[in-house]
């Protein structure tokens, strides 16, 4: 695998990057690439919502936006996938260009405004995987998102609720991206117990089986005061767990000058990783660790896997730190993680989970 990314990684860098993404997701979609071996360290086993991990790297939304790839990420070694984001219909996204590298800084600016195929599709085919003969084990969630011209974000939600909580092992409520006019209000305390209060009731009528935990999706760029908000209102209906964080709209030192930095949308990649590291922190403390937090944002070595842990994280994903490492970071965490945990004496990594935002 490492070698094989060898040879791809810098052909898919002469691509522009929607470009190379396409490719990737065809590459793994032709069941080519070679399975990442290695059985998980059982220290780094958890079980969360009565879904067992067997390691906490997973996945971040936006790869697998139409869950065409499941089984070839599970295979590469992820203990967790997300797919989406998902909107109700169909929709294009953005005008093309829409995604930027930023490459002095490994990290990526995008503005695709959820290009999805829609939920019927992203349905068919997680119901698909679900029914695999031979499929990977692993967990499996869904971001859900809505369409750009809708009148009833809420609406919209609810009916993502409705085809995926079935078939997904976790739910995401997406109100954090920030290339749909409007999305990121949804934040605000009023829309926020509405939007969450409806989902829950949702969830709460599929009763064929035990309904799929419900997480919120947050952006690093929330005050302190949206924060405290967002925590009371996260526990006081009652879903189980939050994801920190998007991408940012900021625009942090690191990357001020550089070609591209000025274009709109979102950032990530190393440059939003102590930002989205401080808000996981703070959502730590606010929900006093009662709610798992999945920590994602410029993770781009095992060391940072480790420091999000410490800061509240239970798992983590990633995204931008694979296009310019590969899939070999995957294997790295995975191997280094288990030293970390035992070199600080903890013997389960549950232990770590915010052991630095006490
Ligand atoms: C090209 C691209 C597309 C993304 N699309 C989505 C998306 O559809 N839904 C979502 O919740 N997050 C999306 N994200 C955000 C990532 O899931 C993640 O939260 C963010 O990139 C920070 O992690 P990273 O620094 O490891 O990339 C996207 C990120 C990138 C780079």
């Amino acid at each position: 695998m490492v070698d094989l990314f060898s040879v791809t990684g810098p052909l898919l860098r002469r691509l522009t990057p929607e470009r190379a993404h396409t490719v990737t997701i065809r590459l793994l979609a032709s069941g080519l690439m070679p399975p990442m071996s290695g059985k998980d360290d059982p220290i780094l086993a958890q079980r969360l919502w009565g879904l067992d991990f067997s390691n906490p790297v997973g996945m971040a939304a936006g790869f697998d936006k139409n869950a065409e790839v499941i089984d070839p990420l599970l295979s590469l070694g992820f203990g967790f996938v997300e797919v989406g984001t998902v909107t109700p219909r169909p929709q294009p996204g953005n005008p093309q260009p829409r995604c930027f590298r930023l490459p002095d800084q490994q990290a990526l600016i995008n503005r695709f405004g959820f290009n999805s195929q829609g939920l019927e599709a992203a349905a068919r085919r997680l119901n698909a995987w679900r029914h695999r003969r031979r499929r990977r084990p692993g967990v499996v969630g869904a971001n859900l998102g809505r369409n750009k011209d809708s009148s009833d974000a809420v609406h919209d939600y609810v009916a993502g609720v409705y085809a995926l909580a079935p078939i997904s092992d976790y739910l995401v409520i997406n109100v954090s991206s920030p290339n749909t006019p409007g999305l990121r209000a949804l934040q605000d305390r009023g829309p926020l117990t509405e939007l969450l209060s409806r989902v829950l009731l949702a969830r709460a009528d599929l009763c064929e089986r035990k309904p799929p935990p419900l997480l919120l999706k947050i952006a690093p760029d929330l005050t302190d005061e949206d924060l405290a908000a967002v925590a009371e209102v996260s526990l006081a209906v009652g879903i189980d767990g939050l994801i920190v964080s998007n991408t940012t709209i900021s625009r942090p030192d690191a990357v001020l000058g550089l070609p591209d930095a000025t274009e709109a949308g979102g950032l990530s990649g190393p440059p939003v990783f102590a930002l989205s590291t401080r808000v996981l922190r703070d959502m730590y403390r606010h929900t006093r660790g009662k709610l798992p937090l999945i920590g994602v944002g410029g993770i781009a070595s095992p060391e940072d896997a480790y420091v999000k842990i410490r800061n509240g994280a239970s798992l983590i994903q990633l995204y931008t730190a694979l296009i310019y490492q590969g899939p070999a970071l995957i294997h790295d965490i995975r191997t280094r993680l288990p030293e970390f945990l035992k070199r600080d004496g903890f013997k389960t990594i549950a232990e770590a989970v915010g052991a630095d935002a006490r």
